[in-house]
C-alpha cells in the first residue's frame, strides 16, 4: 500500500545493507513515519515485544526475516540456530503467523543442511512476505463481493458502513491487510464505504494506526470509542463487521484482539453479519475446539495505566489516566466462539466458520 504516494511493505529487507531488516516503527505512527533497522535477533524481538511491528502476519514475516538474522548469527551451527529461533519464538504468544514461519524456516534448513542456510532463509523470507501481500490481496477480492452485495440491497444511497476493531490493515501484513483488504479493493474500484474505527484501548491501534492508513488510502472513516458500537448496531449505522484474527482454529472459533468479542455479540443481537478475514498462515490446525487452550497475552499493565499521544510540544509522550496506586489488568487478547461469527474470508474464499466449512476450502489439512 502507499505512503504518501509510495509503496511500501511492512519489513524488507536492503540487499546494500546486509544483514539488516527494516521496519516501519508503528509504535510512532501516525505522528511519525519513521524506518527501523534492525540488525541481530536481538534487536529483532525486541521490536516484536515493544510492538514496533505487530499484527499477526507482519509479525510472522518480521519473523522469518529474524530467521535470516539467525542463520548469519549461527555460523553453520543447527542447534545455536534453533536456540536462536526458540527467542523469536517466545516474543509473542497469540499470533500463530510467528511460531508457522520459525518452523517453517528451521524445517527448510534441517532438509538442506548442505545448502547455504543465509540465502535459502532469505530467499523464503522473501516468499513469506509475497505470499502474504498476495493471499491479503485474495481476501479482498473474496471479501469485496460481501460489501456489492450488502449495497445491492441497501435502498439508499448511503455508503456501506464497516465497522473494524483493531489494526488488521496492511501494517499488521505485508500489505493490503486482511479485514482491511476488502474495503481497499471495493474503494478502489468506486464502491462508497465509511468505515467505523474502534480506537481499541489500550494502545489505539484503531485510532493510530487504521486511521492511518485508510487516510493514506482516501477511505471515508470516523474513530470511535470502544464501547460506541453497540450504539450504532442499535441505530442501524453499521451493514458489517469485519474484524482480522491472530489464531482462528479449525473449528472457527477465533482469538483476537481483546474487545472483539464483545462487538460479536452485539452484531449478533443486531442481525449484523460478522466476519472474520485471515490468511491460511493464521489459521492454528492444531488447538481443540471453543479456542479455550489458545494462548492470551497478558502486556504490562502500564499499558492501561497511561495513553499515550502527541503533547502541545508536537513531542509523542504519555500521561496516566488514573492513579499509579490502583490495580490493573491488560489481556490483550479474546476468543469469540464460532456461533457468533457469520464467515472466514481465505485466500482461498469465504466459508463457515465450522470444522466442515474450513475443511471444505482447506481439504489437504483433514488428517492434519
Ligand atoms: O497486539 P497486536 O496489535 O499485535 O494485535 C493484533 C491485532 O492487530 C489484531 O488483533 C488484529 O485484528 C489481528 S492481527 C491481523
Amino acid at each position: 500500500m502507499n505512503v504518501d504516494g509510495k509503496h511500501f511493505r511492512t519489513v524488507w529487507v536492503d540487499k546494500d545493507e546486509q544483514p539488516i531488516v527494516k521496519i516501519i516503527d508503528q509504535t510512532k505512527l501516525p505522528f511519525a513515519f519513521e524506518i527501523e533497522n534492525l540488525d541481530s535477533v536481538e534487536s529483532l524481538v525486541s521490536a516484536i515485544k515493544n510492538m514496533h511491528v505487530r499484527g499477526a502476519g507482519c509479525i510472522g514475516v518480521t519473523a522469518a526475516y529474524g530467521m535470516w538474522l539467525a542463520a548469519n548469527q549461527s555460523r553453520g551451527s543447527y542447534s545455536q540456530l534453533e536456540s536462536l529461533a526458540s527467542k523469536i519464538l517466545e516474543a509473542r504468544p497469540t499470533a500463530t503467523n510467528l511460531s508457522w514461519a520459525v518452523k517453517r524456516q528451521l524445517d527448510l534448513v534441517a532438509k538442506n543442511k548442505n545448502e547455504n542456510w543465509i540465502t535459502l532463509t532469505l530467499n523464503e523470507a522473501n516468499k513469506i512476505s509475497d505470499e502474504d501481500a498476495r493471499w491479503c490481496n485474495e481476501i479482498g477480492n473474496h471479501g469485496k463481493k460481501i460489501l456489492y452485495d450488502i449495497a445491492k440491497n441497501k435502498n439508499n444511497t448511503s455508503p456501506v458502513n464497516i465497522l473494524t476493531h483493531c489494526n488488521a490493515g496492511w501494517l499488521a501484513f505485508a500489505d493490503w491487510g486482511s479485514a482491511t483488504s476488502p474495503i481497499y479493493c471495493a474503494h478502489r474500484e468506486g464502491l462508497s464505504v465509511h468505515v467505523w474505527v474502534d480506537e481499541t484501548r489500550p494502545l489505539n491501534q484503531g485510532a493510530r494506526l487504521t486511521s492511518w492508513e485508510l487516510a493514506n488510502e482516501g477511505v471515508p472513516h470516523t474513530i470511535i470509542p470502544d464501547n460506541t458500537g453497540g450504539h450504532l448496531m442499535r441505530s442501524g449505522m453499521v451493514d458489517v463487521v469485519i474484524t482480522g484474527t491472530d489464531r482462528t482454529n479449525s473449528y472457527g472459533d477465533v482469538a483476537n484482539k481483546i474487545g472483539t468479542y464483545l462487538k460479536a455479540l452485539a452484531a449478533t443481537d443486531n442481525g449484523i453479519p460478522f466476519y472474520v478475514a485471515l490468511p491460511s498462515s493464521t489459521f492454528d490446525w492444531d488447538t481443540a475446539e471453543g479456542g479455550g487452550d489458545i494462548p492470551i497475552e497478558q502486556r504490562d499493565s502500564d499499558e492501561v495505566m497511561n495513553i499515550e499521544g502527541l503533547n502541545s510540544e508536537g513531542k509523542i509522550s504519555s500521561i496516566a489516566v488514573s492513579l499509579d496506586s490502583f490495580n490493573y489488568a491488560n489481556y490483550a487478547f479474546d476468543v469469540t466462539p464460532s456461533r457468533l461469527v457469520s464467515g472466514l474470508i481465505t485466500e482461498r474464499g469465504i466459508c463457515n466458520a465450522s470444522r466442515d466449512g474450513i475443511m471444505g476450502l482447506f481439504p489437504e489439512k483433514i488428517n492434519n
